[in-house]
């Protein structure tokens, strides 16, 4: 009888329950200088995780050190390395780990493309996108298994993008992404029963400063005008902050329900880019 009274009670207690946050939590991002990864390293750092992340260039990782409060540039580690470089991500995984004790997350940040339409892009290229995008997510979520697991769990985010669902140009590109999408769903059945969830966010075409899609705005606000009228039906770019919300999320324990998912965070854009399908 205990238990039938204590049911609904419970449930409702839950229900009712705030925000975890993310204290204590200990998580590795690739790419956290600039950009997406930046924002989800700032929200996590403020939402009181210990945060690894790395890049290719000191000053970006010294400038978003120096800028942030010390109680939270204490619980950041940064080095410099390219991800693509053999055994340099490894590396990187153990030290964090071996910094915070173990880990709770990972997040694969770090994409791009290399060559441009069908015809300029080479095998090379087409090898280097791939690299960058999947081949960095791989070792990064194998370099890491072993500690999520001493964790009795954790949670692993893949940034696609709208590209990897919405064809454009740059198939290359659009190939990676659409990948890591297809890793998400097929990692997280494998690894369901040691407790680690694995998802893919997919930001629509995001607000940087000075990026691609700023610069279009302050170069030729007709043609930024265009695009947003003709694929952006919210009217707006999605911003960094917005993307790595939903990360965050993915990252805590409130999506201890959500694994294999895939999760557009694109204000219900169309094509990915002016030139649409
Ligand atoms: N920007 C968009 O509109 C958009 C839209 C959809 C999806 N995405 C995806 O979102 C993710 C982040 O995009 P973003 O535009 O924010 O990226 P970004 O500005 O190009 O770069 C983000 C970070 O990655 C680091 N980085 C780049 N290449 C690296 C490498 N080989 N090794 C280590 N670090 C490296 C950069 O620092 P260094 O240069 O110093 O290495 C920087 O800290 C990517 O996966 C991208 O494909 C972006």
């Amino acid at each position: 009888m205990g238990n039938v009274d204590e049911g609904p009670r419970h449930a409702e207690r839950s229900v009712r329950a705030g925000w975890p946050g993310m204290r204590g939590k200990r998580v590795v991002v690739t790419g956290g200088s600039r950009g997406l990864g930046e924002g989800i390293v700032r929200l996590l750092l403020a939402e009181g995780a210990r945060v690894a992340t790395c890049a290719r260039g000191k000053a970006g990782l010294a400038a978003l050190d120096a800028s942030l409060p010390g109680e939270e540039r204490a619980r950041l580690l940064t080095e410099d390395l390219d991800v693509t470089e053999p055994g340099r991500l490894e590396d990187f995984v153990t030290t964090a780990a071996k910094r915070f004790g173990t880990l709770d997350g990972v997040v694969a940040c770090v994409g791009g493309s290399r060559g441009g339409g069908f015809e300029q892009a080479d095998a090379a290229d087409w090898a280097a996108t791939w690299d960058l995008n999947v081949g960095h997510t791989v070792r990064l979520v194998r370099a890491a298994l072993p500690y999520l697991r001493a964790a009795g769990g954790g949670s692993v985010v893949l940034i696609s993008s709208i590209s990897g669902w919405k064809p454009g140009r740059s198939a290359q590109y659009g190939a990676a992404k659409s990948a890591q999408i297809h890793l998400a769903a097929s990692l997280a059945r494998e690894l369901g029963p040691d407790n680690i969830r694995v998802n893919a966010v997919s930001p629509g075409s995001m607000l940087i400063p000075g990026r691609r899609w700023d610069r279009l705005r302050r170069e030729d606000p007709g043609a930024y005008d265009r695009f947003v009228g003709a694929e952006l039906p919210g009217g707006r770019p999605v911003t960094p902050h917005e993307v790595a919300r939903a990360v965050v999320f993915l990252l805590s324990d409130w999506a201890s329900g959500v694994s294999g998912a895939h999760l557009p965070v694109d204000r219900a854009q169309n094509a990915p880019s002016p030139d649409g399908y």
